[in-house]
């Protein structure tokens, strides 16, 4: 199908509000919205979200399901589980423990006071326990291990990759060139002059947005306060930029800013976390912000997911 197009197992969308879209990683490919999205939805209709074999209503399922549900049991599962991630993530050259090290004695700390809007309201699914962390995104420890945590989501999709720099700076580049194209193709000589990143985490695509538009002001959003530390020190131990980088403590869903007011909008890797509920207001805030003809980038893994099935779903309600 035309949509499973990554060597890198992620696909990347960008989608305009002048209703074109362009799917692509390095070969982008575009057509008119109306006809090419109600393909996709079509096409993602018959597929099926994967499971593991133990997922479902299966006898073994269920098994694994009591398993899971004894508190000590879990914990130690927990606790095997990050040491594989962590000594795979090693032996692929990444240096997780002394990433997370340098993070975690650092000055980070400080940073919390000027980017946590005490106000928000954390949605329910946020304050669950994930990948392993009890606190969610919510900790010190999921901030300081987000970025080696990156580092290994794009070595699994890059396996051929010399390092683990060269990995991401492929999956990003891939990304990036799927928004220029787009951008040269779609939106005539316009400015990109406002970029805003949802779901930033600790910053790696706000930074190469950046990095690839320094003419434009790059704003990251994210729900974690922690992870805004993180992406607002890093951002601080590099030389200074012309337009620096803004980071806001916000709920996607909701962002409170003001609508048409972003040339580009990024969704990177986002949408898997988040409920159905979420993706449908996350993807519609993000069409409330953009100007007439911004584009949308949407990128993530797991191209068969329902839940990004439901994603493309809602683009496609958007866009026509
Ligand atoms: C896997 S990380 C994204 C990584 C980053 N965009 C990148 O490309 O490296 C997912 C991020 O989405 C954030 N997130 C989840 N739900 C959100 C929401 N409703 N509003 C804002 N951020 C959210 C999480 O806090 C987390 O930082």
């Amino acid at each position: 199908m035309a949509l499973s197009l990554s060597t890198h197992r992620h696909n990347i969308f960008v989608l305009s509000t002048s209703k074109t879209i362009a799917i692509g990683h390095g070969r982008t490919k575009s057509r008119r919205a109306d006809s090419m999205v109600v393909k996709l939805a079509v096409a993602y209709e018959e597929g099926q979200l994967k499971r593991p074999k133990w997922g479902g209503e299966t006898p073994l399922s269920r098994l694994v399901g009591a398993l899971i549900s004894f508190k000590p049991l879990s914990a130690l599962l927990k606790l095997g589980a990050r040491q594989v991630l962590i000594s795979t993530a090693e032996k692929n050259n990444i240096p997780w423990r002394e990433m997370r090290r340098e993070i975690l004695e650092s000055d980070v700390y400080k940073e919390i006071e000027s980017i946590q809007n005490p106000s928000i309201i954390y949605p329910d699914y946020y304050l669950n326990p994930f990948h392993a962390y009890d606190e969610g995104n919510l900790s010190w420890l999921a901030a300081a291990e987000a970025e080696p945590a990156t580092m290994s989501i794009a070595r699994r999709a890059m396996p051929n990759a010399s390092s683990p720099e060269e990995a991401n700076q492929v999956m990003r580049g891939n990304w990036l060139q799927a928004i220029q194209q787009h951008h040269l193709q779609h939106s005539g000589n316009s400015m990109i002059s406002d970029i805003l990143d949802i779901g930033c985490s600790v910053g790696v695509t706000t930074r190469f947005l950046a990095d690839n538009f320094p003419l434009a002001k790059v704003t990251g959003l994210d729900l974690s306060p922690y992870f805004l530390s993180v992406a607002q020190f890093k951002e601080k131990k590099r030389a200074p930029r012309k337009n620096p980088t803004n980071w806001i403590h916000a709920n996607g869903e909701d962002t409170g800013l003001p609508s048409k007011s972003y040339d580009l909008v990024s969704i990177a890797y986002v949408l898997h976390e988040c409920p159905e509920r979420a993706i449908v207001n996350i993807v519609r805030e993000a069409f409330r912000l953009l100007r007439p003809g911004g584009m949308l980038a949407l990128t993530d893994q797991a191209p068969e997911s329902k839940i990004l099935q439901v994603c493309f779903y809602f683009c496609y309600i958007y866009l026509v």
